[in-house]
């Protein structure tokens, strides 16, 4: 039941931090050194992988994409992610080396379960992500890592998402253990910094909802949002955008910010609403100077720039028409916060549309057809 939430939508959302929590419960040992007792697949066959392949579709996919920035940082194995219906059907390279992960919410997508079919053929080993308990997909992989994120009623995903990308940190730290990893101090804290990220989604949903509600009814009428984002923000601008078509039939795109140049530029415009997924300032590499460089180029251009930062973050700013902070964690675990707010813009633009945000038009929870 929507336990007095107004639809099945807004309640998941708010069930993010118990699925989050849940999703990480019982996968470590009295160390705090993980362990999945879930993983049915040798360790030797784990050891030798030479590459990993994501297959997934929609949302689940953006998922796959986070895991492809933390899982080649931590483990230095290629991850490759690709929409399970062209992988199917291109010809993929794939053998006894390849480790497939499988991600679902459900497990019936049809054309992720004729991904497994195909790379199991070809001698992959398969693990599956999947949130419902002895669907097809975990049944026909060779192991799998459940989400406990429970019963996602509306169509699109939210609390699936984040559990998602939680098991896919498991699955990466998981290997990095195991591969003995050249980053032991790094994995100590960021496996630290998991434990605080259901309290600080909790924090966003109490603290943080009310400015992006207000922020959603000032745009109800928008014709078209553009979403940036570098690193793992990209993946999470590409949900965001994601978000806002499938609830608010509202034209979106997800860019990588360090794109922008190269075309989507062109679509500036006055008044063009763009959201920019910042990221952490203690991140590495200057990213979060190359993302602020990125917010003045389409402000200059007239663009109403909004802005998901991390609290404490004054440079944003300057350049901002609006800032929606998110507490402080670990760079690659930013996906699991910055998220948050996209989710709450499209349900809340959506429903001051008057639209319904658990059954949006066209769409379906499942899709088991090709
Ligand atoms: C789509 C749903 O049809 O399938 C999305 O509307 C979902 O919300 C996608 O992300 C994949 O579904 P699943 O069950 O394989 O995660």
């Amino acid at each position: 039941e929507k336990g007095g939430f107004s639809s099945f939508m807004d309640k998941e959302i708010h069930d993010q931090p118990q699925a989050v929590g849940d999703t990480l419960l019982g996968r470590f040992d009295t160390e705090g050194k993980l362990s999945l007792d879930e993983m049915h697949i040798d360790e030797n066959v784990l050891k030798s992988i030479d590459k990993i392949v994501v297959v997934a579709c929609g949302t689940a996919a953006y998922a796959g994409q986070v895991a492809k920035y933390a899982i080649e940082h931590w483990c230095r194995i290629p991850v490759e992610v690709e929409l399970a219906h062209e992988f199917r059907y291109r010809d993929p390279v794939v053998n006894e080396k390849t480790l497939i992960v499988a991600i679902s919410q459900s497990g019936e997508t049809m054309d992720t379960i004729m991904a497994v079919r195909h790379a199991r053929q070809q001698g992959a080993k398969v693990i599956a992500i999947c949130n419902t308990f002895g669907s097809t997909i975990p049944r026909e992989s060779d192991a799998v890592l459940y989400t406990h994120a429970g019963p996602e009623i509306a169509v699109a995903s939210t609390k699936a998402f984040l559990s998602q990308v939680v098991a896919c940190y498991l699955l990466g730290l998981y290997l990095a253990q195991l591969r003995g990893n050249k980053f032991r101090d790094e994995i100590a804290l960021i496996l630290k910094d998991l434990q605080t990220i259901p309290e600080k989604i909790q924090r966003i949903l109490d603290e943080g909802k009310d400015q992006v509600l207000g922020l959603a009814r000032r745009n109800e009428d928008v014709g078209s949002v553009l979403f940036l984002g570098r690193h793992v923000g990209y993946p999470v601008a590409m949900e965001g955008a994601l978000k806002l078509k499938e609830l608010a039939y509202i034209h979106a795109e997800g860019f990588a910010a360090g794109e922008l140049k190269h075309g989507p530029i062109a679509l500036i415009d006055d008044g063009q609403l763009v959201i920019i997924v910042v990221p952490s300032k203690r991140g590495r590499d200057s990213l979060h100077a190359k993302v602020i460089s990125n917010i003045q180029e389409v402000r200059a251009r007239g663009a109403n720039t909004v802005v998901i930062a991390e609290e404490g973050d004054e440079d944003v700013r300057e350049f901002a028409s609006e800032v929606i902070y998110v507490p402080e964690t670990s760079t690659l675990l930013a996906p699991l916060l910055t998220t948050v707010p996209l989710q709450i813009f499209a349900m809340e633009l959506a429903t001051a549309k008057g639209l319904d945000v658990d059954q949006p038009r066209n769409l379906a929870k499942s899709v088991t057809v090709e």
